[in-house]
């Protein structure tokens, strides 16, 4: 459970004036205006936002729930929307990005310049033979070129679906094969806290790996110049197929409801999801969730310091800030290095006004700058400052306070934003100018996001009461599938139980009694969050199963931790003898570099403990709920009568 505290921040007063959504009675008045009519809400916005080839004929069709189709008949490119508009608008000399590399380098680029190299890249890729519904698959490095070649996708009407730099060969390979990506574009390396790390060789591997038959091309920004394998009549160099192309390329006009994106989530059960979105419906509230959430206004430096392999960095980095056209930070490294002060200097040196990161971004460096004070951000002037946001997990008041305090000069706002990559957008947030704030809470849904609490027969609840978050109402950036599998898509979020068109969030969250602000309370299911990173305990298991030649059976399980918020722990039974002392640590450490070779780094499991057996009732069930308190180092409180072997308990709180 998540606390939260009650002190209440109440908006700036000038924000309160002059916001997009100023004031309390604002935000009331917007919130009414979709309670009344949701589709003419929509549909205004819609039309304010965005900007249509062909204007929309039917805000929402509901008539295959819960496959919802929004902006009937419109048709737009979300790269002209990001580009061409903001060019046309006068911004073309207006710098859309500030690279900044992990050494320091920076590098702008206008939205003029920006437009000719994402075109460049879209005319590369139409030359490969990439067309309008064709999957692309981006496993690159944080780069103005990351954010380009995602742009060229959408300008084409090519569907892209970015992995994470720090996934394995092998979880990338399961994604090519499943979206059946006919181009793979990656870099030769990328480059975070001072080390390379290769992308090109991965890539390879993953290919070798069998099931991706259908990339014929490998097409390969060159980051660092390291040397890295090359397969003549596969790989493709940018640096000499871009030179050639021209600079500018009609953007392929498509459906609002054309897949724009596939991202991979983890679920509680089974293989990792490819989450699909839309053109129109998520550009949109990428767009508005960007202006009201963020209040973001012409003059605004914007730094979302995500990952462009997460969903936080597609929304808030590659369309919300360029639909808008932002002026946006996107950094290479990581905020440690060259050391914990990384993040304070940027800010003063690009006069970044508006600030998005993690907490558990903000809780590593409440640790470091407690060790080395000098890097402590109250030596640094972020007087630039006007609004802080947090994202991807609960944050805890001590660290909102901190962040507040010392890194917000107790002036700027923290829009602490519950979402999901499901829905697209920020779905429960603060607006800065409107909402008064309260630590730990992510306070009011966004207006139109029809938020509640049920419970498990799908009754709402009042305020106070904890229970299973939903959405009633369908809203435009919502996922509109899970890639080749409807089936599964229906059953993991509309599930019948809940009446079947009822968007299930998968976290628990209550309301506050007085104020009905919401606290999200954690996942109802099998998904854990290790440092904003969602990570399935049945993925984790399967990794582990899968070196047969040590592994008989293990459970994974979450457990709280100061620094990354959950932590693995995987309970691991061998085939051969329990292992203690070193064997036990030299068995736990080849584990997880084999998690890490199957899954990635950020699966390794942070405590590996061995046991004879796992708890399991009579039946063969394996008693997760205990496998939790015994990760948490807690007493079992927990009736254990149907445990088939309870003396198992004992031998598992043993640390090796
Ligand atoms: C969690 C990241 C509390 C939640 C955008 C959700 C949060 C999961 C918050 C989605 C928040 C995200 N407060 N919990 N402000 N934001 N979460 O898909 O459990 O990577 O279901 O999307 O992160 O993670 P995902």
């Amino acid at each position: 459970m998540s606390e939260t505290s009650t002190q209440l921040y109440p908006p700036p007063a000038e924000m309160a004036r002059t916001a997009h959504v100023p004031g309390f009675a604002a935000y009331q008045a917007l919130v009414q205006e979709a309670d009344a009519d949701h589709q003419a809400f929509w549909g205004r916005l819609a039309r304010d936002v965005l900007t249509w080839r062909t204007p929309f004929t039917q805000v929402l069709d509901e008539s295959n729930a819960p496959f919802y189709r929004w902006f009937e008949g419109g048709t737009l490119n979300a790269s002209h929307n990001c580009l061409d508009v903001n060019v046309e608008r006068g911004l073309g000399d207006k710098t859309a990005l500030i690279f900044e590399a992990d050494d320091g380098t920076i590098t702008r680029e206008s939205y003029r310049q920006l437009l000719a190299r994402v075109c460049r890249t879209a005319n590369a890729l139409r030359a490969m033979g990439v067309q309008k519904g064709d999957r692309v698959v981006i496993y690159m490095a944080m780069s103005i070129e990351g954010v380009a070649t995602m742009q060229a996708c959408a300008r084409i009407g090519a569907i892209h679906s970015v992995v994470f730099g720090g996934f394995s060969a092998q979880a990338l390979r399961d994604r090519i094969a499943d979206t059946g990506a006919s181009l793979v574009i990656t870099a030769d390396e990328q480059v975070r806290g001072g080390k390379r790390l290769p992308l090109k060789a991965i890539v390879d591997d993953a290919l070798a790996l069998g099931g991706c038959e259908a990339v014929r091309q490998v097409l390969m920004y060159t980051r660092t110049g390291g040397q890295v394998p090359f397969v003549p009549g596969r790989d493709v160099k940018m640096s000499e197929l871009l030179p050639e192309q021209a600079d500018t390329c009609e953007p392929e006009w498509v459906d609002a409801e054309h897949p724009l994106f596939l991202l991979y989530t983890s679920g509680s059960t089974g293989a990792p999801k490819g989450v699909q979105h839309s053109t129109g419906g998520y550009l949109l509230h990428a767009a508005l969730t960007t202006r009201w959430t963020f209040d973001l206004r012409p003059e605004d430096v914007f730094w979302c310091t995500a990952d462009i392999g997460w969903v936080t960095g597609h929304t808030y980095i590659t369309y919300g800030p360029l639909a808008l056209g932002a002026t946006q930070v996107v950094f290479e490294g990581v905020p440690t290095y060259p050391d914990a002060s990384r993040f304070w200097q940027m800010i003063h040196k690009h006069q970044v006004s508006i600030f998005y990161t993690a907490p558990t971004a903000i809780r590593s460096l409440i640790k470091a700058c407690e060790a080395a004070p000098a890097q402590h951000p109250r030596h640094f002037d972020l007087s630039s400052l006007r609004i802080l946001g947090s994202v991807g997990e609960p944050i805890n008041p001590a660290a909102w306070t901190w962040y507040h305090e010392h890194v917000g000069g107790g002036r700027c706002p923290i829009v602490d934003t519950f979402w999901q990559t499901e829905t697209g957008g920020h779905m429960i947030t603060p607006l800065p100018g409107a909402t008064p704030l309260v630590p730990g809470s992510c306070t009011l849904p966004f207006p139109g996001i029809a938020a509640t609490i049920v419970d498990e027969t799908g009754n709402e609840l009042p305020w106070g009461q904890g229970g299973m978050l939903v959405v009633k109402r369908p809203w435009p950036s919502m996922i509109r599938t899970i890639w080749g599998n409807p089936e599964r898509f229906k059953k993991s979020y509309f599930p019948e139980e809940l009446g079947g068109t009822i968007y299930l969030a998968g976290d628990g969250a209550v309301r506050d009694e007085q104020t009905g602000y919401f606290t999200i309370t954690g996942r109802i299911d099998d998904v854990l969050n290790v440092s904003g990173h969602r990570m399935g305990t049945m993925e984790i298991e399967s990794a582990l199963v899968a070196h047969t030649e040590l592994v008989a059976e293990a459970a994974v399980v979450g457990r709280p931790d100061d620094t990354t918020g959950e932590a693995i722990c995987a309970f691991v039974v061998l085939k051969r003898a329990r292992p203690t002392g070193e064997e036990a640590q030299r068995i736990a450490k080849e584990l997880r570099d084999w998690v890490a070779k199957e899954i990635g780094p950020i699966a390794k499991p942070k405590d590996i403990r061995f046991g004879d057996n796992l708890p399991k009732t009579r039946s063969g069930k394996i008693m997760r709920r205990l496998l939790r308190s015994v990760a948490a180092g807690q007493a079992i409180t927990q009736d254990t009568s149907t445990l088939e072997n309870p003396q198992i308990l004992t031998q598992l709180a043993e640390v090796n």
